[in-house]
């Protein structure tokens, strides 16, 4: 029924987490978030419309996604307080050490969101995470540009709010530029789940624990800070700057990768699972042309990366390991085009990651059957051994 193979099977049987929420085949390059296929979802929903189904596991009715919109609205504003959280960080804090603060701190707010055996707590902090996560990322931004927070205009979209949240000034009316909503929903879509990742696999584990859902998604944006991980996309824009800077050229840097020199990677390439195609990177790379050309903007990093890519799918060293582009690899472009900086990259992951992060919070929480994690190790110290005293 579950269109599960009897080798899949087996690999159920052993595997140490149990999900039903997303399905990656990595040899053939699949992904479904609750059944439906990413390729669908990106073309034909939204990051809420997605959210919902992740979390409630079904794509709401109509009723239901304007109810979920307006609670999420709801819930925009930020308690007064913790404004002045900002101001004891230096404005050169990185976004990812901010939002992962900001977040473990939301909890000290609400004692009525913090006991998880309670439904009701557990539906009220997910619509606050929901909700405060993209207000926090946009403060973290105005902080490093030394402007003033704006307070979230709960007249726009949930991806539009926060685009005048980041761009918009107190000095003028902000005008929200159609193609960017569209193309930011859509790379959201592409990041909000991707089954036991490291991230997702810290917030269950912090969960297990049973300590509150800020707390555990707190734990989940640190691990997606490290380079390896979500903050791949920050380091790709370094590398193609790097590589455009000092002039090597893009064949030089390959060969630099191939000798593994100083540990040189092709960030953005590589994956644990995806064996093949990123099937998201597929599509980020589709969406890279149509924002750069709507937006009438020119990088020479865009045809920097196409010409790596271009270089290293043809290069053995690559195609021995099976080294192929991932999500990361293509999603800076667009976002610097969008007008973000460097630093703000993995946050949008965050952003897009969050409602997975809940789904599997809550499907991890709602198991009778969880048991506190507890990873299990092969011993490899010495054997016993006496204090000769
Ligand atoms: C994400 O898990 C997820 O689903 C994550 C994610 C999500 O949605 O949550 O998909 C998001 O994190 C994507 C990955 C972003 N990270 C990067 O782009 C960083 C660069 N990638 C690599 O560090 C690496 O590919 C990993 C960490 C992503 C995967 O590591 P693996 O599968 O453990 O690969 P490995 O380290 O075992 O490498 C196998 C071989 C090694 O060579 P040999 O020792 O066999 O000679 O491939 C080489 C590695 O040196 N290799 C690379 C490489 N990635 C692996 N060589 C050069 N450049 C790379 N990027």
């Amino acid at each position: 029924a579950t269109g599960y193979t009897a080798l899949d099977q087996g690999f159920v049987n052993t595997a140490s987490t149990k999900s039903a929420i997303t399905y990656i085949d990595g040899d053939a390059g699949i992904l479904r978030y609750r059944g439906y296929p990413i390729e669908e979802l990106a073309k034909g929903s939204t990051y809420l419309e997605v959210a919902f189904l992740l979390i409630y596991g079904e794509l709401p009715t109509p009723d239901q996604l304007g109810e979920f919109d307006e609670k999420i609205r709801r819930h925009t504003l930020l308690h007064e307080d913790l404004k002045h959280f900002f101001d004891a960080l230096p404005h050169t804090a990185h976004p990812m050490s901010v939002l992962s603060s900001a977040v473990s701190a939301l909890s000290t707010y609400y004692e009525d969101s913090l006991n998880v055996h309670d439904p009701e707590q557990v539906e009220i902090s997910t619509i606050r995470l929901l909700a405060k996560l993209p207000v926090i990322a946009a403060y973290a931004h105005k902080k490093a540009l030394g402007q003033a927070f704006l307070y979230p205009d709960n007249s726009l979209s949930f991806v539009d709010n926060f685009l005048k949240l980041n761009f918009g000034t107190m000095a003028e009316p902000y005008v929200v530029n159609p193609v960017l909503s569209k193309a930011l929903d859509r790379l959201l879509i592409l990041h909000e789940d991707h089954e036991q990742n490291a991230s997702t696999s810290t917030v269950r584990l912090v969960g297990s624990t049973e300590a509150n859902i800020f707390s555990s998604i707190s734990a989940g944006i640190n691990a997606l800070y490290g380079p390896l991980h979500g903050g791949a996309n920050e380091a790709v824009l370094k590398m193609l700057a790097d590589i455009r800077d000092s002039g090597e050229g893009v064949a030089k840097f390959v060969e630099r990768v191939k000798k593994k020199e100083e540990g040189v990677r092709l960030m953005g390439f590589g994956h644990r699972v995806y064996k093949s195609y990123d099937p998201r990177a597929k599509l980020v790379k589709e969406s890279a042309d149509e924002v750069l050309e709507a937006l009438g903007v020119q990088d020479e990093l865009l045809d920097l990366a196409r010409e790596l890519e271009q270089i290293a799918l043809a290069d053995p060293y690559f195609i021995e390991r099976k080294l192929y582009p991932n999500v990361d690899f293509y999603t800076g472009v667009i976002y610097k085009a969008m007008g973000f900086p460097t630093r703000m990259f993995t946050v949008l992951f965050a952003i897009g990651r969050l409602p997975g992060w809940i789904a599997h919070w809550r499907e991890m929480n709602a198991d009778p059957a969880t048991k506190i994690g507890r990873p299990q190790q092969l011993y490899i110290g010495p054997p016993e051994r006496h204090l000769d005293r």
